[in-house]
């Protein structure tokens, strides 16, 4: 049971989507929070790279965190495919680096992991499921999880389609966004579907989570399952935008590289956690979006 009340909690990865909504939040609930990043902006404040071990030791010496949540990763699916070693460093050294600067201590560390360890060939997975990645980024996610959950006092996080304010206005409704107020036909992957998932939703649930003192595997997702198709047309209804040509096309011409699972949807057989609607969410985002 992790309460608030002056805990300190390290964030690795403070200035991406998930890093700096659960930064935001972890910080206005009373936690005594560090922001790290290779390259400090926005939430993150402190440098910090995950793949240089001496640089983690001197963090928790400094901070002496007593969680840890890696927020961190190579997230580029297709170019994890692309450099294998790159992603191996990013993706997996870097958890191993983390374990063994926390030898001897019991902090505790929540990770993220993603949907794509699934093949998609079930209705829906639960965490019990046997795993079946398809690519080299879930993979080696996979590979993460199993470091971590061998060490214990670990939560990972699986989650998917993620969404919501970010620094880098990457994720997938910002490039709505800019392919509508600039009129330009929207090209997305045919036959993928999944869960958008709002980063504030998640940041606060795992927050509700580390407090009941949950461990191990978790899925925390939306409850709708879209296809990438639907998911534009939805938000471009929603948050009022001109209504432009949205194109199904094969995964190649869309620039994916790495196989993905065709449909994937997470369920929970461990907490009762829901998401609002989307409809809803984009309804608060709409001011925000709106500033763009
Ligand atoms: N976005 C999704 O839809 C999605 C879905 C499922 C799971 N996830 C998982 O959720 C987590 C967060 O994803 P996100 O979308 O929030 O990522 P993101 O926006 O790409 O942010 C990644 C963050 O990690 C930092 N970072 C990267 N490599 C680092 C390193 N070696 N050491 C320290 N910091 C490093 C980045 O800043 P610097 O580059 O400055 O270091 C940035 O702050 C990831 O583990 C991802 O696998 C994401």
């Amino acid at each position: 049971m992790i309460a608030a009340g002056g805990t300190r909690l390290l964030v690795v990865g403070a200035s991406g989507l998930v890093g700096g909504a659960l930064t935001e939040q972890a910080s206005n609930a009373g936690y005594q929070v560090l922001g790290a990043a290779r390259r400090p902006q926005g939430w993150a404040t402190r440098a910090l790279d995950l793949t240089q071990r001496e640089q983690i030791e001197s963090v928790l010496k400094e901070f002496e965190a007593q969680v840890v949540f890696v927020c961190s990763a190579y997230t580029h699916v297709d170019g994890c495919e692309r450099d294998v070693s790159r992603s191996a460093v990013e993706n997996v050294q870097s958890v191993a680096n983390l374990i063994g600067a926390l030898r001897g201590s019991n902090a505790f560390v929540v990770f993220y992991s993603t949907d794509q360890v699934f093949d998609g060939s079930g209705d829906y997975f639960v965490e019990s499921d046997p795993v079946h990645p398809l690519n080299v980024y879930a993979r080696h996610k996979r590979e993460a999880e199993n470091l971590l959950l061998k060490r214990g006092q670990t939560l990972v996080v699986r989650s998917a389609w993620i969404f919501g304010h970010e620094l880098q206005q990457k994720n997938f409704v910002y490039q709505t966004i800019r392919a509508a107020r600039r009129g330009e036909r929207l090209k997305v992957p045919i036959a993928q579907s999944g869960n958008p998932t709002w980063s504030e939703w998640l940041a606060s649930s795992t927050l509700e989570l580390l407090q009941q003192g949950m461990s191990g595997v978790v899925h925390l997702t939306g409850g709708e399952t879209l296809t990438k198709s639907n998911w534009a047309r939805q938000v471009i209804r929603d948050l009022g935008l001109p209504p432009i040509e949205i194109l199904e096309v094969p995964p190649a011409e869309a620039g994916q590289v790495a196989p993905r699972p065709g449909r994937v949807v997470l369920k929970s057989e461990r907490h009762s956690l829901i998401q609002p609607s989307l409809r809803s969410i984009l309804e608060l985002l709409k001011t925000k979006f709106a500033r763009l």
